[in-house]
């Protein structure tokens, strides 16, 4: 037995009773409507029919095609295919069947057109078995059956046209007893592969088929084909397929029998030398194959071939091109080619796909394909080209599409346009791996621009452009200005090349092509995606970004992808932790867009994550529990709470006062803006302490109301009584022209004076004016001012006043502060305050207390009591 016979059958298995059981139950079920069904050896592995029996197919009687195949059927009931009336093909291949007399139900179909049951264990074939009727069989295949005889002895097949016997045989003669030869008259296609008889048997069917059409014939290995095409003696024959015979020489007469052949297929065979006058006679032959072959010229021979249209020559050891006639396609790629010189000038004006590729050519000289101005491709990717002189491409007028990929062709290649002259219709322009490198991305003499019709390819001034191919440039940047002739742009691929610093794609560089839908840049060294954040792509559906640096996709550019559809980023670095924590789940729930290949990105980053799934990264722990959230709030309210205690106990006054302070802070501003506009209703604001009190009342007052006529603002009579005192003090020192604070002992360690002169100064700060008087009325050691030295400057600014001691002259006092109550407080008067204040040389000096140290200690807090 042939080893490949048994390599495609079956093994045994169990359960098969069980399983016809089942697939009968199931199969009852199944509505009559049903067209196709396959059981075959797919649907359910292991598990095998062994037996068609009777109902298992009852009732599809709609079913046209049934397949079997690959089960361990050695049997079918009788009737069981008795409903399936308008089954067509059924599939038997790889069973088990021994008898052709147990194919007979099957027959019961009355329209079964189409049988295969290769594969089984069929010895005979015997049409009596069969049938002792015409049959509807058009099609049978016996492949790989042990066939030692074929028996027809009545006319069961008068429809048959294609027969399939590859693989049969015993390696011994075969009883053929086809007692009419018309029997097989309808027999147009004949398959005869690797059948394992001798030549006299062969010869002996071959001679009975007498209107073939097409015979395949590949795998003969016992047998020389010469020697077998003497018997073929149909004169219909159109197609011969002599694919892998290990054919070394086509000798002369070879196909004189087959004059009408419309193609040949010689491939897969070690044909090297061909002679000249094989092909004659051949005056209908289209399409020849000759591929793998060990061919080193094309001579004159396929010049005998008149009306040959396709040939493919591809992979043999072609170096050198010589004629070739009429030709439509040629294929020759993968030879050793190294150059095609005037191959293409002077012939082949109807060729209109020239396939060049994988061979060795280097240099593509002028008007090389002069002639073919029918070619429509042409493909010489894969060689080495590195020069291309002028013109190499004239003629080519109709040339749709040209494939330069995978060759050395660099930058001074083609640095002259007409490099790429006389292809006006040119639309796909295909550069891929070469090694075209531009410093800048201004060239002044676009290598491309005679290519008006380009839709594929351009760089510059091409502005029908839609599909730009920049792959392996060695690009490291791209300038702003690259797209701003090509506005229909809408594929770009920008693949391989090395955009790895920050900024060398600006997002600006695509606000000129905002039709971008699809966008290439896989191998590109990119970190991150972020020039797509402001590059405007509003219609981009399609990235390609494998094999970058990506680490983290955030929030802001996935809403920045709205239209996306599809997104490939394999294999890019990236890291597991929450900031891709939404790409993640954006990737995984998204229904619009399709992140492909998802599961198999990984993890770069933290090293302990390497190489673990990105999906399975843990994206809870990102979200903030309500527990912590708890946790962190009651924890707050417990420190401020101690906070407050602790400030309650030891600082309360001084927040107390702090308070004021800034309430004052904010009047200040108020009050300010209000007065500016309405003048004052005081002259003067007396700043005092309640202890103090009878020498306003018996001096003061007196003086500078009574005798002076100045209106003076006092807190025991003009305070409005229910406001607040902080706002009392602040509407005094505001809706007076100057403050006097009447500086004592006392006055120093109140409260409210403090506060009264900190007002005060807050009006001398903001209005750039002297309006604080200071009237000493004890004297006060300096040294206890001394830690308010730092304000000696400020003190400049202010009209200080001693009041006399004993024996000295008061009216002189009173007359100094009727001056110092007269200025205005303008800058310009400033200086007669400070005249005022020289000759008043007895003057101690001045300090103006900031934060009264006295005012916050909580003993002296009474003062607050005493005022109100
Ligand atoms: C029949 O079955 C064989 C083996 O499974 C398969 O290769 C072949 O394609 C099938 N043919 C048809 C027409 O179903
Ligand atoms: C062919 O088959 C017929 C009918 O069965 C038989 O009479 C004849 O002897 C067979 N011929 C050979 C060569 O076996
Ligand atoms: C996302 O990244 C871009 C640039 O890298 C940045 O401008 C943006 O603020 C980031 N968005 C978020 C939500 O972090
Ligand atoms: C996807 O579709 C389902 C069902 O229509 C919907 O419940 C779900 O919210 C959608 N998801 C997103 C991310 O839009």
């Amino acid at each position: 037995m042939p080893a490949n016979l048994e390599k495609g059958c079956s093994k045994i298995t169990i359960c098969q009773t069980v399983f016809s059981i089942y697939v009968f139950i199931v199969l009852s079920q199944i509505p009559n409507k049903v067209r196709y069904l396959d059981i075959s050896f797919n649907l359910i592995s292991n598990i095998k029919l062994k037996n068609v029996s009777r109902g298992l197919l009852q009732g599809l009687t709609q079913l046209q095609v049934l397949r079997l195949d690959g089960n361990r059927i050695e049997g079918i009931e009788q009737h069981s295919f008795s409903t399936l009336l308008n089954l067509k093909v059924l599939n038997l291949t790889k069973n088990k069947i021994q008898h052709i007399d147990r194919l007979k139900p099957v027959l019961s179909s009355p329209v079964l057109e189409e049988l295969f049951i290769g594969c089984n264990k069929l010895h005979r074939f015997n049409s009596y078995d069969l049938s002792k009727s015409p049959l509807s069989l058009r099609k049978i295949d016996f492949s790989y059956n042990l066939l030692i005889s074929f028996q027809i002895i009545e006319n069961i097949f008068p429809v048959l046209y294609h027969l399939d016997i590859s693989h049969c045989g015993q390696d011994r003669a075969m009883l053929w007893n086809i007692t009419d030869k018309a029997y097989l008259n309808s027999v147009m296609t004949l398959y005869m592969s690797g059948i394992h008889i001798p030549l006299e048997s062969i010869a002996t069917f071959l001679q009975i088929l007498a209107s073939l059409y097409k015979i395949r014939l590949s795998e003969i290995n016992q047998v020389k084909v010469e020697a077998l095409l003497q018997y073929v003696s149909s004169p219909e024959l159109g197609i011969l397929l002599l694919k892998g015979n290990n054919i070394s020489v086509l000798t002369e007469h070879m196909f004189k029998h087959c004059f009408n052949l419309i193609e040949l297929d010689l491939s897969d065979n070690e044909i090297s030398n061909i002679s000249a006058l094989v092909f004659i006679g051949l005056t209908q032959l289209n399409v020849m194959r000759l591929q793998l072959n060990q061919l080193i010229q094309v001579k004159r021979t396929f010049q005998m071939l008149p009306t040959l249209k396709f040939i493919d020559l591809s992979r043999n050891l072609i170096h050198t091109l010589t004629y070739l006639n009429n030709l439509e396609v040629l294929k020759l790629g993968s030879n050793k080619l190294l150059t095609i010189d005037n191959a293409f000038k002077n012939c082949l004006p109807s060729l209109k796909n020239l396939q060049l590729v994988y061979n060795k050519l280097s240099t593509l000289t002028d008007g090389s394909f002069k002639s073919l101005s029918n070619l429509k491709s042409l493909s010489i990717s894969d060689n080495q080209i590195s020069e291309i002189e002028r013109h190499a491409f004239t003629g080519l007028i109709n040339l749709d599409q040209l494939l330069l990929s995978s060759n050395r062709i660099t930058k001074k290649s083609i640095r002259d346009p007409t490099v790429f002259s006389g292809m006006p219709n040119l639309k796909h322009l295909d550069l891929f791996s070469n090694v075209i490198s531009y410093m800048d991305d201004n060239l002044n003499n676009p290598p491309f621009i005679h290519l008006k019709s380009l839709k594929c390819l351009s760089i510059h001034s091409l502005t029908s452009l839609e599909m730009f191919y920049g792959g392996s440039m060695n690009l490291d940047h791209l300038h702003p200005d690259t797209f701003n002739s090509t506005p229909k742009l809408w594929f770009l691929d920008r693949s391989k090349n090395a955009f790895s610093a920050d900024n060398s794609i600006p997002p600006e560089v695509f606000h000129p092509v905002p039709g971008l839908t699809k966008l290439i840049i896989s191998k590109a060294q990119l970190h991150s995606l972020s020039f797509l954040l402001n590059a405007r792509l509003s219609r981009l559906s399609v990235i390609q970004a494998s094999e970058n640096m990506l680490d983290v996709i955030n929030q802001t550019l996935i809403k920045s992808l709205s239209r996306l559809r599809y997104l490939d980023m394999k294999r890019n670095t990236f890291t597991c932790d929450c900031s891709n924590e939404i790409f993640i789940d954006w990737a995984m729930k998204s229904n619009y867009t399709q992140v492909i290949y998802l599961s198999r990105y990984t993890c770069s980053y933290p090293p302990s994550m390497r190489g673990m799934r990105f999906v399975n990264l843990n994206t809870e722990s990102c979200i903030v529990s309500i527990d912590f959230i708890c946790f962190i709030c009651t924890s707050v309210l417990a420190v401020f709470t101690l906070l407050a205690s602790f400030i309650y106990h030891f600082l309360y006054w001084q927040m107390v006062y702090a308070y004021y302070l800034f309430l004052a802070f904010l009047h200040d501003n108020k009050k300010k803006q209000m007065h500016q506009q309405h003048g004052f209703q005081y002259d003067a604001f007396i700043s005092y302490n309640a202890q103090d009190e009878p020498w306003v009342v018996q001096e003061l007052l007196p003086n500078l109301e009574s005798e002076q006529g100045w209106r003076l603002c006092l807190h025991y009579r003009d305070f409005e009584p229910g406001k607040p005192i902080i706002d009392n003090i602040i509407d005094g020192i505001y809706s007076s022209h100057k403050t006097i604070c009447l500086i004592t002992h006392s006055y120093l360690r109140s409260t409210w004076c403090s506060k009264e002169i900190q007002m005060a100064n807050f009006r001398l700060f903001d209005e750039q004016k002297d309006v604080l008087i200071l009237v000493f009325l004890e004297d006060i050691p300096t040294q206890q001012l001394s830690p308010y030295h730092q304000m000696r400057k400020l003190v400049k600014k202010m009209t200080c006043l001693r009041w006399p001691k004993a024996g000295e002259d008061i009216r002189l006092f009173w007359q100094k502060l009727r001056q110092a109550l007269e200025t205005k407080g303008d800058p310009e008067e400033e200086n007669t305050i400070l005249d005022v204040k020289d000759r008043l040389n007895r003057t101690p000096p001045c300090f103006l207390f900031p934060l009264c140290p006295y005012c916050l200690s909580p003993s002296m807090s009474p003062s607050f009591y005493i005022r109100s």
